[in-house]
């Protein structure tokens, strides 16, 4: 027996537009409404949400001023003592790279503070330097007192003699010369 056929004449040409046009809108409205959530939680879960010159000043409010750069060098200066205390003369010199990189980029944030630091990057940066290239390690105490001596310089013209530097007993890394361990 035949079967009947769908009855495809109840569902008119300008009926199965409109259905379709619904169901293509009902998309494209559902499309955009996830599109616009997403943009929202993207701005909520940053944190530079301000206009395009407020984030600069959020940016460097955040990135401050030669109170981290000190951070920095406080660490790295403990790190270089142990390290040329190791002979790992590698490490020591990454840390006198970093120092003064640090305090240059400091500066470049805080340039009033420049005048008080030129002797420690012209002279005394140098000095230990020259002690690390040549592997002294005789002279590298030495060396490491006179960096201090010019740390203390500094904090001294910047009426900041409250910090003060010492030469650290204890390493902050767990970095240390296992092909050349101290004697
Ligand atoms: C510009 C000259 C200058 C030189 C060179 C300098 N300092 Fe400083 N240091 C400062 C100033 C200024 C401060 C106080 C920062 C502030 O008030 O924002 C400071 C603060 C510090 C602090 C405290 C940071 C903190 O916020 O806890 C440490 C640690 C420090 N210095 C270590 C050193 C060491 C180690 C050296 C040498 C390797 C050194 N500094 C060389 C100017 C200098």
């Amino acid at each position: 027996m035949k079967r009947d056929a769908p009855n495809f004449a109840s569902i008119t040409p300008r009926r199965t537009w409109a259905q379709l046009a619904f169901v293509l809108g009902a998309f494209a409205i559902g499309w955009g409404v996830g599109r616009a959530v997403e943009a929202q939680t993207q701005v909520k879960a940053g944190w530079l949400t301000e206009s395009q010159g407020d984030k600069f000043e959020a940016i460097e409010r955040h990135l401050r001023g030669l109170d981290m750069t000190m951070v920095e060098i406080g660490y790295r200066f403990t790190e270089l003592n142990f390290a040329g205390l190791d002979r790992n003369w590698g490490y020591a010199q990454y840390q006198l790279d970093k120092i003064d990189l640090a305090l240059r980029n400091g500066l470049e944030r805080r340039p009033a503070r420049a005048p008080s630091s030129q002797e420690f990057l012209n002279e005394a940066l140098p000095r230990i330097r020259a002690i690390v290239d040549r592997q002294d390690r005789d002279g590298f105490e030495a060396g490491m007192e006179r960096l201090r001596v010019s740390c203390m310089e500094c904090h001294v013209l910047e009426n900041t003699p409250h910090f003060t530097v010492q030469i650290p007993e204890r390493r902050l890394a767990p970095i240390g010369n296992i092909l050349d361990p101290r004697p």
